[in-house]
């Protein structure tokens, strides 16, 4: 038996008001599209899944080039029907064909898998997944032959639907399992005497039964997998969903997420055990978190790297960067991408750093900026010093030993070599390489008029 997948993704998504393919909307930090496709390729390999696409096909093609799927081009949105009829050149060599919709991101392969046996067993030609949701408006409904029976006579559209019909709770998941002789003997059939003058899939139902064809319905175990996206609001409903979703399943991990429901986590974020999650955290995209961390409230952290032991305070972004084994981070810090904090090293508070680099235990503790900068270890920056990696033109690094002080208020002009052991005296302004072991001075010596002050308010009285 040769089974394809097809993934309806052609439509605009007109209800969204967007200017954004609906496919190529994220929830958990990824494309609906995507989401969908994943599941998929967990059922048949990705040869075997072809996309139906069409509105801004370019784009959303371009945005999943990397999975390997194959794509079909409705060049005109004229219906779901009108998209397996487009699709029919594509996928008539396979024996069984599963249909789902690229706005229904939260269906889970092992439903796929029980929809394709199910529908074998009953040797249908049209199987339908099905749910009873809280709220069926806007769904269109399943007309079972009978209640309790798995035959179906119908589907209605919401826009269809008579008085009595609108107690029916069973709604189409716009998800289907068929065999593909009985489905292209019949898909031209279908006409656009309906609402939207378009050729709807779910009319099939119908025409398949006329034909003496069995049409059956399978009902979803969770209803919350078959949701639909069609507005930001139902979209955002998801994300909540799949974020809870992610959380439950780090928690079984052992992780602790203070607060799930604050917390935005990216699906494919991981974390280690015995982590800490504090509330109104962001973890967003690649990022992976080891064991025994600890990110505080309020800090965003986006496909980055932490081992085990670390702490980021309060109030820390985080962003493409890798953070080592006890660092500690903020609160208050600006980790800016390919930055990569040594083991046990410290970033304190209003620190920002871009393509710098700290050693073991190396510390900038306070209101330092350290740009295109590699730092042995054991060094210690003090508060306001500044690389100034740019001339105006292009940027220069700092390169700076192991065991160097750099007195606070410190500018260093790069390009700059600071040699192992080496100290800056406070507010220098460093502008030639130091030397190993050596004391750099690079300010105005000071002068002090004993007496000026008082000198200066008598004068100011007699005014
Ligand atoms: C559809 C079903 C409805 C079901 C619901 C479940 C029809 C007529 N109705 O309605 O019974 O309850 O899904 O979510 O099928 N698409 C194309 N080409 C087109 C039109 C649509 O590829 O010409 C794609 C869309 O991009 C979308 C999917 O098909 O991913 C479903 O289309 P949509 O317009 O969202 O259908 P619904 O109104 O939700
Ligand atoms: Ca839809």
């Amino acid at each position: 038996m040769k089974l394809a997948i097809l993934i309806m993704a052609a439509g605009k998504g007109t209800r969204l008001k967007s200017k954004r393919p609906k496919v190529l909307h994220e929830i958990g930090g990824k494309a609906l599209l995507r989401h969908v496709i994943a599941s998929a390729a967990q059922v048949v390999p990705p040869q075997d899944i072809f996309v139906v696409i069409g509105h801004e096909a370019a784009r959303v093609e371009a945005a999943m080039k990397d999975t390997g799927v194959k794509f079909v081009h409705q060049t005109e949105q004229r219906g779901t029907g009108h998209a397996i009829q487009t699709a029919e050149a594509a996928v008539r060599g396979h024996d069984s064909l599963l249909v789902l919709s690229g706005d229904v991101p939260l269906l889970k392969s092992e439903t796929i898998l029980r929809l394709r046996d199910f529908h074998l067993e009953q040797r249908a030609a049209m199987t339908i997944l099905t749910a009873c949701p809280q709220d069926p408006t806007g769904y269109g409904r399943v007309l079972r032959k009978k209640a309790g029976s798995p035959e179906v006579a119908a589907i209605v559209e919401q826009k269809s639907l008579t008085p009595e019909q609108q107690n029916i709770r069973e709604i189409n998941s716009g998800i289907y399992a068929f065999q593909t002789a009985p489905l292209f003997a019949h898909i031209h059939e279908l006409t656009t005497g309906n609402a939207h003058g378009e050729y709807y899939l779910t009319d099939m139902a119908r025409l398949l039964v006329n034909a003496g064809e069995r049409v059956v319905a399978l009902e979803a175990a969770e209803p919350v997998e078959v949701l639909g996206a069609n507005t930001i609001a139902e979209m955002m409903d998801l994300d909540r969903e799949l974020r809870l979703q992610t959380a439950r399943k780090l928690m079984a991990q052992g992780v602790t997420i203070l607060r799930p429901d604050t917390t935005v986590i990216d699906t494919d974020v991981e974390i280690g055990p015995d982590t800490v999650i504090e509330p109104f955290v962001q973890l967003l995209g690649e990022t992976k978190i080891g064991e025994d961390c600890r990110i505080r409230s309020y800090s965003v952290i986006e496909n980055s790297i932490l081992a085990n032991h670390v702490t980021v305070r309060q109030g820390c972004v985080i962003t493409n960067s890798r953070i080592e084994r006890g660092a500690l981070i903020g609160p208050f810090s600006h980790v800016r991408p390919e930055s990569e904090i040594g083991e046990g090293a410290h970033v304190g508070n209003f620190v920002e750093t871009k393509k710098a680099k700290l050693g073991k235990g190396s510390k900038a503790n306070h209101l330092t900026y350290l740009g295109d900068v590699e730092i042995g270890s054991g060094t210690n920056i003090g508060a306001g010093v500044i690389t100034c990696n740019y001339d105006g033109v292009n940027k220069h690094r700092t390169l700076i030993g192991d065991g160097v002080f750099v007195g606070s208020d410190s500018t260093l002009v790069a390009p700059l070599t600071v040699g192992n052991g080496a100290y800056v005296a406070a507010g220098s302004c460093i502008t030639e390489n130091v030397p190993e072991d050596a004391l750099a001075l690079g300010r105005s010596r000071q002068t002090t008029k004993p007496g000026w002050a008082s000198f200066k308010r008598k004068a100011g009285k007699k005014e």
